[in-house]
This record gives structure tokens, C-alpha cells and sequence, in this order.
């Protein structure tokens, strides 16, 4: 079971950047993504809608073996999560905002999060923030048109940037001293972020922690792949895969497949 693939799966190619960090901490695992572009943005749609979407990715994941699923997707975390855990008897991983660390750091007492539609109209998210945000001004902003500008491979456009001075202009006003993306396709936009923000605004996000969280997990379970054989990754894509490749670079294969 140990060298069966670690799952993952997110509305689009945004999960490349959880996938990036598990690669990275765990160089020796199999892993098989699933890139559900055909229906993103996965933020703009019902609760019942991103539940029955997240369970038909874990059912192709399960079928190709996988003996754990990343659910590399905030929107898919937060409103699917308790329902995937009640459904299948495999560790599901999920990924939430890092309000928690961005909480208990800032100086100002304001932080900005940027994410979707679905992630902040949930409970799961609501809850969290609740929990630790008490004295701290949260400033909310919902990152419309964001996933479908990086879906059609407009990373670095000019609608992007026009985008985010939007979304930034109330959080600087604000003075944050933290923002949280909150949505794992936001990290491909650290650059232009970083161009755009003061100095004094750090950007964090949940990747790393994913990933730790993934380790543990494998360990706890005794499915850390115990085989020193390069590892095989797959990468599926139901839409186009220019995208997706480029994201993840020349070396890995992407394959379309209808799902
Ligand atoms: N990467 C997804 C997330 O983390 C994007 C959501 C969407 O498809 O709207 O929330």
C-alpha cells in the first residue's frame, strides 16, 4: 500500500502550487492530479454542487489506487470536507486559510484574505476566524475573476493587475500587516503581489503546512513510500493542458482526460 500515489485534486491548475510544496517535502512519493478545470471556478457555485464534484475527483483518484487524498483546494475544503471524511475510509488532507498564524502574528491587528466566493461564505471558515480573530480587524475580499484569468493562462496580464490594485486598495487603506491567500491558485500570484504591496505587508499561505500535515499523516498511517525509485506523477487535465504544463514545466507530462 506505502507505494500506491498520494491523490490530489483542485477546481483547476491552482493545486500545482500545493502539489509543488509535497513534491518538494516528499521527493519520493507517487503522485497522481487531477485538475478539474472543466468546472471551474469551483467559488462560484452551491455548497451541494462543490461536494458532488469533490466526491466524483476522489472517485477517479481511488480507482487509479491512490492511498491518500490532498484535497488541494480551499473552496473544496471548506465546504466538502466533513462530508468526503463521513464518505470514504481513506486519510483526506484538506487545505484552510492561514488566518490562525496571520492572527496571532500581526502588529497592525488588520489582516486581509483574499479568497473565493465559497471559501468565505463558509462555516468551516467562519468558525476558524472567529475562533482567532477577536480584537483584529479582518479585512475580507473575494478574489473574483482571478481563477478564471489564471485558468486561461492569464497569469501575468494586464486584467490581472487592474484585478489585484482593485482587490489590495481597502487592505493597504486598512493598514494589514498580513495577507492570506486563501486560495491555492493565488500563490502564482506572489510576484506581481509583492510588486504591488508596501514593504511591511507579508503574504502567507498554506502550502507548506499542507504538506507537513501530509508527512504526518503518511507516518501516522506507516504509508510513507518506502521505495527509493524515482517516483511516477501523473497529471490530468479535463480541459486544455497548455496551461497546466506550463505551470508545471516542460519535464512532466500532462494528459487530457474526461472526468
Ligand atoms: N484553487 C481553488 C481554491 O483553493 C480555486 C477555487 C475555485 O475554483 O473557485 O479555492
Amino acid at each position: 500500500m506505502s507505494n500506491q500515489p498520494i491523490g490530489i485534486f483542485d477546481s483547476g491548475v491552482g493545486g500545482t502550487s500545493i502539489w509543488k510544496e509535497l513534491n518538494l517535502l516528499l521527493p519520493h512519493e507517487n503522485t497522481i492530479y487531477l485538475a478539474d478545470s472543466k468546472n471551474a471556478p469551483y467559488g462560484e457555485k452551491p455548497k451541494e454542487e462543490i461536494i458532488a464534484l469533490s466526491k466524483k475527483n476522489i472517485d477517479l483518484l481511488l480507482s487509479k489506487g491512490c492511498k491518500l487524498i490532498v484535497v488541494a483546494c480551499n473552496t473544496a475544503t471548506t465546504n466538502a470536507i466533513k462530508t468526503l471524511r463521513e464518505t470514504y475510509n481513506i486519510p483526506i488532507i484538506g487545505i484552510e486559510p492561514a488566518i490562525k498564524p496571520a492572527a496571532l502574528q500581526t502588529k497592525t491587528k488588520a489582516i486581509g484574505i483574499l479568497a473565493t466566493k465559497g471559501t468565505l461564505a463558509s462555516e468551516l471558515f467562519h468558525k476558524a476566524t472567529d475562533l482567532f480573530t477577536n480584537h483584529i480587524n479582518v479585512v475580507e475580499q473575494v478574489g473574483e475573476g482571478i481563477v478564471n484569468l489564471i485558468e486561461s493562462g492569464k497569469v501575468n496580464s494586464k486584467e490581472m493587475k487592474a484585478l489585484l490594485q482593485i482587490y489590495m486598495k481597502p487592505m493597504i487603506e486598512a493598514n494589514i500587516d498580513y495577507l492570506v491567500l486563501g486560495c491555492t491558485h493565488y500563490p502564482y500570484l506572489i510576484p506581481q503581489l509583492l510588486e504591488l504591496l508596501p514593504e511591511q505587508i507579508k503574504i502567507i499561505d498554506s502550502g507548506k503546512a499542507v504538506a507537513l500535515q501530509t508527512k504526518a499523516v503518511l507516518e501516522q498511517h506507516l504509508l510513507l513510500n518506502t521505495s527509493r525509485a524515482n517516483p511516477e506523477t501523473e497529471f490530468y487535465t479535463n480541459a486544455h493542458t497548455e496551461v497546466l504544463s506550463s505551470l508545471l514545466g516542460k519535464e512532466y507530462k500532462v494528459e487530457y482526460l474526461d472526468f
